[in-house]
């Protein structure tokens, strides 16, 4: 089964290293790096490490787009993004290799026109032939409306293409109707949609569960270093990485959906997914960049994760 990625507002990530950052001071960066980002692109770069066949669209600036067509050249991903007018947003990290710590520096990202919407749509029509699960991820960019995810996921559910939502604020909100058949919220993201805080994992499960119908019939909730917790209709688990050391948590949530679409592919039970997507998270958290490790390292991971039925 081909998988399909979108990303409306992906971004390119320009990671410099300085030692000890000072603000306000003339910095000298010992290296700096251009990596293709975007939620979606990321999930799409995981994915296609595993040996799956990927295809990714979304807008893309004409003028650096070249930072993306190396990357999905090799990862052997089907480039099929709207080029638009103009650049993609540079998000800037600054690494301190000093503290160890990262500033980063994000830009909003330009709204894609009227024109270049409709060209996606086309775009999205076209990959339904061939692709039979799509997934929505990212925050949408300030012009384009908060529907804009819903409206997708009615055309593609109208062509029983399965849709895996990750999104957050009134763009989740206001998809929720349209059916996503797999949401991953992150224990932030959940408590906002349900408006209220989330201090037990009872109420985790709770509002979780209460998010489920025909349409929406799995639930994954991330909880950062405590780990996720996976609900369906019959059943609930909980996925707890193991006590590993921290490089960097970016891409942690986008590793974690695409463990999950790889599972779900595979028609490995919940339990099963639930460990094979926290693995990949751990790839994600233990090392830098977004390549996937090898499958032994995977599989290696895959027995440290600890997964509980969650007792209600
Ligand atoms: N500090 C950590 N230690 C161990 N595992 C972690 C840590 N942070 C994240 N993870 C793993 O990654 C998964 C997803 O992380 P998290 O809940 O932070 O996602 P997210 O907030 O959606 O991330 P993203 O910023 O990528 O959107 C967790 O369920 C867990 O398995
Ligand atoms: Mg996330």
């Amino acid at each position: 089964m081909k998988i399909a990625t979108i990303t409306v507002n992906p971004a390119i990530d320009q990671t410099v290293s300085v030692d000890d950052f000072q603000v306000g001071k003339v910095n000298r960066s010992q290296w700096m790096r251009f990596d293709a980002g975007g939620k979606g692109v990321n999930v799409a770069s995981f994915l296609a490490d595993y040996g799956m066949d990927v295809a990714v669209t979304g807008f893309l600036g004409d003028e650096n787009a070249d930072v993306f067509e190396r990357h999905f050249a090799r990862k052997n991903i089907t480039d099929r993004f709207i080029r638009v007018p103009g650049e993609t947003r540079i998000n800037i990290k600054i690494m301190d290799e000093t503290s160890q710590v990262t500033t980063d520096l994000n830009t909003p990202g330009q709204a894609p026109g009227e024109y270049a919407v409709s060209r996606f749509y086309e775009q999205v029509e076209a990959m339904m032939e061939a692709c039979e699960c799509f997934v929505l991820s990212g925050n949408l960019q300030a012009g384009l409306p908060s529907t804009f995810y819903a409206d997708l996921i009615k055309l593609l559910k109208s062509k029983k293409c399965r849709v895996v939502l990750d999104t957050s604020g009134d763009a989740l909100a206001d998809s929720l109707k349209a059916g996503p058949n797999l949401i991953k919220p992150n224990i932030h993201e959940l408590s906002g949609l349900v408006n209220k805080p989330l201090t037990e994992i009872k109420d985790v499960y709770r509002s979780a569960s209460s998010l489920l119908n025909d349409e929406t019939t799995l639930v994954v909730v991330s909880m950062g270093a405590s780990g996720a917790l996976f609900v369906d209709k019959d059943q609930a688990f909980v996925a707890r990485p193991p006590d590993l050391p921290v490089k960097s948590t970016v891409g942690a949530g986008d590793a974690m959906v695409a463990g999950l679409v790889a599972g779900i592919n595979k028609k490995l039970p919940l339990q099963d997914c639930a460990r094979l997507a926290t693995a990949f998270s751990l790839s994600a958290v233990t090392r830098l960049g977004r390549d996937l490790p090898k499958p032994e390292v995977i599989e290696d991971f895959k027995k440290q994760v600890a997964i509980e039925p969650f007792k209600k």
